[in-house]
């Protein structure tokens, strides 16, 4: 047993990210903590701009330094990412971590067929020789469900559909069997056929290496399908977490009440009407003080005096689980009873 074995496989520490740009500084992420252990999938849920992104960029090495301000820790097996040289980062990215997109055009070369991209990705981090990384290469397309794969290998990424281009970008990511796989809004763009088969080729993946995965999405119903912990961001902040059940289920802070509320019930009845969360994101230039969240709402004039203005509610968190703000427990359980009356499933 190593030293590491106490501890989470990732673990992100009072994390804060902040941009420079000629309008100011934007504190895109801002204090944020959560852990992951292996083979486990945290779902990140948020509204755009909340950080999401930011964070998982800034966990692979790939922000821009020169403006970009970083504190905190992000220990992936207790090495600390912050502190790692470009070298370093550059070794883990694609072997131990690797990251997939919306946007499979985007991070495959059109000047290259799909098979010496996934088949170089391979060589660069195993010193395989090129046949070995062509078969290699072929085993992986295969793997994510790409028909006649000994041919297709040949192709260019124009001459795959979208849900080939997204499960060759799939195959790039996990060629060399990372330990760490993040997943950024990677089915957005599919349709509901697709998007399905993609989830569930990522959950055998996940099955057969153990791979911990960090999965990004706008979609609770697409985190009620993959999850096994939900991290819920509002302006660069955790505001809740928790396993799957414990946020869907029984949310615990206003705002993963008002996402659940704007979106049909996963599996309750169909005819609740939805109702959209007043306003809109924070200005991360100039964010709201106290909870980020206070402006919109519904629920801070419960709160005695102005602390949801005045002071960040911290987050405590037992056993995984924890939400950020100053309503009181007997509060939220009174005044969110509507929502479990409703939709509690
Ligand atoms: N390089 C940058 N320079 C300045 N601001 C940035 C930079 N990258 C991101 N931001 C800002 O940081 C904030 C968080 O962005 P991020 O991309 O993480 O949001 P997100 O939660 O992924 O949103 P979406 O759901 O739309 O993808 C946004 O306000 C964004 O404009
Ligand atoms: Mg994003």
């Amino acid at each position: 047993m190593t030293s590491t074995d106490q501890q989470p496989f990732l673990s992100i520490k009072d994390l804060k990210v902040h941009f420079s740009t000629e309008d100011g500084i934007v504190k895109a992420v801002d204090g944020l903590s959560f852990d992951l252990a292996k083979g486990q999938t945290l779902g990140i849920v948020g509204e755009s701009g909340s950080g999401k992104s930011v964070t998982n960029l800034t966990i692979l090495g790939l922000h821009d330094a020169a403006r970009t301000a970083i504190e905190g820790e992000i220990l992936l097996d207790g090495k600390d990412l912050l502190t790692a040289s470009e070298r370093e980062l550059e070794q883990l990215r694609g072997n131990k971590m690797s990251m997939i997109f919306q946007d499979a055009l985007a991070s495959l070369s059109p000047y290259h067929t799909v098979g010496t991209q996934i088949a170089e990705t391979y060589r660069k981090h195993t010193g395989a020789s090129k046949k070995e990384a062509r078969d290699r290469a072929i085993e992986m397309l295969r793997r994510v469900g790409i028909p006649q794969p000994d041919t297709r290998v040949d192709d260019y990424p124009h001459q795959f559909s979208g849900g080939m281009r997204q499960r060759a970008m799939i195959a790039m990511a996990l060629v060399c069997d990372p330990e760490l796989l993040i997943a950024d809004e990677p089915t957005t763009a599919l349709d509901v056929t697709v998007q399905a088969q993609i989830m569930d080729l990522l959950k055998d993946l996940q099955q057969e290496f153990g791979t911990a995965i960090i999965f990004i999405t706008h979609d609770l119903g697409v985190i009620a399908d993959i999850a096994d912990d939900v991290l819920v961001m509002y302006g660069g902040r955790c505001v809740e977490r928790g396993t799957k059940k414990q946020v869907l289920s029984t949310p615990d802070h206003p705002y993963t009440l008002g996402l659940l509320n704007s979106m049909p019930s996963l599996d309750g009845p169909v005819d609740v009407p939805l109702t959209p969360i007043p306003g809109s994101p924070p200005s991360l230039l100039n964010p709201p003080s106290g909870c980020r969240f206070h402006p919109r709402c519904t629920f801070a004039e419960k709160v005695a005096g102005d602390l949801c203005s005045t002071e960040r509610p911290g987050l405590e968190v037992i056993d995984g689980r924890g939400s950020s703000c100053h309503l009181t427990a007997e509060q939220k359980q009174e005044l969110f009873a509507d929502f479990a009356a409703t939709r509690h499933h």
